[in-house]
């Protein structure tokens, strides 16, 4: 079938506003507005303003009334306990409605904020909707962050309850979420008023009085009572979620993502990008915490009518490397989108892939890769191993769905090897050299998009526009800067080459190296630092830590790098996989002071290198190439 993509891109171009005012007619909402777009509002124009709705009733009681009420709506698959769960449609609204219930006995109101902090299971996807049934503006933090950064979340947030479970499982070991809870709300400034937690049988909370209170009682007990709650209807243009990403520093932005025009863009991608016809099912193999988890998990597929799947375990290890195919024949899943780590972990263990042919695939059509780069070799394995499509797909926290990708729906493009193809109508994809002046065709440089930015992606950082301003719109006037650098090819499909700031990407997670030194830093011992990331096999990127110590210090370097790698772990969390801490006498800088770390990883990863013309000692190289080897990293 020949692709529809250029006319449906053309389309757009010509008729922005027409285009989204069509695809929002796929959502049912509770009134329209005049204008699909006022560019006078917010930081670059709004989507849909003065339009209303409620997201949880679009994903679950339109369903119901209309044709789906015992469809599965969401399957719960758990390799790590043995459990499995299925929620119809009708059954999962009623689950959802029992938990905003409680929520609403707790005071919550519409633009309160909660926090969510749960592993994969289903209360997870229920606490979600709960809130955005209520207009309770979410923000799920990721289970591998430590305390210090809940309590980050916690003072930005300010909500006025979190919601957990009392422990997440990881392979080898149980992790009592409810004492990291206690300790960052002991850290944090402001004080949630009330704590919710589902109580999990591998690991029961000790509850405060007051404060917290058993959140899967109290839901049985709103079930049991037949307690409904109607949907709140919110503005398009209200906040559903808050979800907090790494950036240059410490403190992590606050992506804010708006009900309206976030329902719009994700239920267009479903049929158009994605292939996917409701009804059938689709599997994201993320996590809720992650903006993947939030867009592909939660929302997205039951927009779409779809069955979604919530997989409490790893690619590998869990029991083994085939369980992936084990949960695709089970359930009938005809589409996974996961990243390029998890296939590069199973192939790790099951070259030959001899574990897929135990299982039948037959209904599967298609595998979706995106949160890091898709390297061609594990591509071409997918490729050899599935025989199905694989698409690579580029998008960010920050847009909430693709930017740039191979819309299957509209009839898959040809494949470039390297390349997540061409962007989404939405999307003016430009590269701009660091003057802002447009580049041509295969040069290097800067990726930006053309303001406005389409419905879905965020119309600012929470409490923070000079911020969003500054970090996005300020360097490339009239441009929202990505961050990424790449290339545009004659036939306009894009590469992504590497980010243009310190972020890091370890396993499909980003994570901020200057973060990481902000936590080395504060060690006793620690004079100053340099976090680079560097090339490994299985995770994409591994974070590399250099340390010079204070005059005087006479403690063992072992213990002190020992110390470090647990600082880390302690205080942004074992997601961080922060694991080679590095004592030199001396960071190699350039005589104006600047330290010159992109030199540091290109020796790490074995590049040829140049002699930057403005370093200050050469000889410092030296010294950096021999502690690497020193700690086992091949230059
Ligand atoms: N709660 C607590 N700890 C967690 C956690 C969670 N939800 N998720 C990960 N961790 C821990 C891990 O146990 C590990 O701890 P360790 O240092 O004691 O081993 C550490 O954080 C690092 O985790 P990770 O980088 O994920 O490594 P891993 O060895 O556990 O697994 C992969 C490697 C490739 C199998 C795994 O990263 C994976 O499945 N990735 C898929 C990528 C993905 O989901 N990306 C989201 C965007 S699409
Ligand atoms: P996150 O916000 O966690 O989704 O991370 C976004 C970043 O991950 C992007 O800015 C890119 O650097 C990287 N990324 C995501 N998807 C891809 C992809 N398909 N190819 C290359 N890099 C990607």
């Amino acid at each position: 079938m020949a692709s529809r993509y250029h006319e449906i891109y053309q389309g757009w171009k010509q008729d922005p506003l027409g285009f989204w005012k069509e695809a929002a007619e796929e959502i049912d909402w509770v009134s329209t507005g005049d204008k699909v777009f006022d560019p006078d509002q917010g930081q670059y124009g709004r989507w849909y303003p003065d339009w209303e709705c409620n997201t949880c009733y679009n994903c679950l009681d339109r369903h119901v009334e209309r044709g789906r009420p015992g469809q599965p709506a969401l399957i719960y698959d758990s390799p790590i306990t043995g459990r499995t769960a299925s929620y119809t449609y009708a059954e999962l609204l009623e689950e959802v409605e029992a938990m905003a219930c409680v929520l609403a006995d707790q005071g919550l109101v519409k633009g309160d904020r909660a926090i969510i902090y749960m592993p994969m299971i289903p209360q997870a996807v229920m606490a979600m909707l709960a809130c955005a049934r209520l207009g309770v503006i979410h923000s799920v933090v990721f289970g591998g962050f430590a305390a210090n950064e809940l309590a980050t979340r916690i003072d930005d947030a300010t909500p006025k309850a979190i919601i957990a479970a009392s422990c997440g499982i990881e392979p080898g070991r149980v992790i009592a979420y409810k004492p990291l809870i206690d300790q960052a709300i002991d850290i944090a400034r402001h004080k949630p008023d009330s704590c919710l937690v589902f109580q999990r049988e591998e690991l029961a909370a000790d509850l405060k009085a007051g404060r917290d209170h058993d959140l899967g009682a109290l839901q049985a007990d709103a079930v049991a009572a037949g307690r409904r709650i109607a949907p709140v209807p919110v503005k398009a243009t209200d906040p559903l979620y808050i979800l907090y990403t790494s950036g240059t520093t410490g403190q992590p932005k606050g992506v804010v993502r708006d009900n309206g025009g976030h329902m719009v863009a994700l239920k267009w991608s479903m049929k158009n990008l994605y292939d996917i016809q409701p009804g059938e099912v689709f599997w994201a193999a993320s996590d809720v915490g992650w903006v993947v988890g939030h867009s592909y998990i939660c929302y997205a597929p039951l927009l779409h009518g779809c069955t979604t799947i919530v997989f409490e375990g790893k690619p590998v290890g869990t029991p083994d490397a085939g369980t992936f195919w084990r949960v695709i024949s089970d359930h009938n899943i005809v589409s996974l989108f996961t990243a390029p780590t998890a296939f590069r972990a199973i192939r790790k263990e099951d070259p030959k892939g001899e574990l897929i042919q135990k299982y039948d695939l037959s209904q599967f059509r298609s595998l979706f890769l995106a949160g890091e780069r898709a390297d061609p070799e594990t591509v071409n394995w997918a490729i050899d191993q599935l025989q199905v499509p694989v698409i690579d797909h580029w998008w960010q926290t920050e847009t909430g769905w693709c930017i740039v990708g191979n819309p299957v729906g509209l009839g898959q493009l040809p494949v470039k090897p390297g390349s997540p193809t061409v962007p989404m109508p939405g999307y003016d994809v430009q590269v701009l050299d660091d003057a802002g002046h447009p580049l041509g065709a295969n040069t290097l440089g800067n990726i930006v998009v053309q303001l406005p930015l389409p419905p879905g992606s965020l119309p600012t950082l929470w409490n923070a526009d000079k911020r969003f301003f500054d970090a996005y719109l300020a360097e490339f006037p009239g441009y929202y800067k990505t961050a990424d650098a790449g290339i545009i090819d004659d036939d306009g499909y894009l590469s992504i080459m590497a980010r243009t700031d310190d972020i890091i990407n370890v396993a499909g997670h980003r994570l901020s190296t200057g973060g990481m030194e902000e936590v080395l830093a504060t060690h006793p011992d620690v004079a100053e630092c340099a976090v680079i990331g560097i090339a490994d096999k299985l995770k994409g990127q591994l974070p590399c830590g250099f340390v010079v110590l204070k005059a005087g210090v006479d403690r063992t370097h072992d213990e002190i790098e020992k110390e470090l790698i647990k600082l880390v772990r302690d205080k942004i969390g074992p997601v961080a996989a922060f694991k080679i801490a590095i004592t030199v006498d001396r960071l190699p800088k350039t005589r104006s002071g600047k330290i010159l770390r992109g030199t540091m990883r290109q020796i790490a990863d074995g590049e040829s290198w140049k002699m930057p013309a403005t370093i200050d000692d050469p000889a410092i190289l030296d010294e950096i190439t021999e502690a690497l080897k020193t700690h086992g990293i091949s230059v």
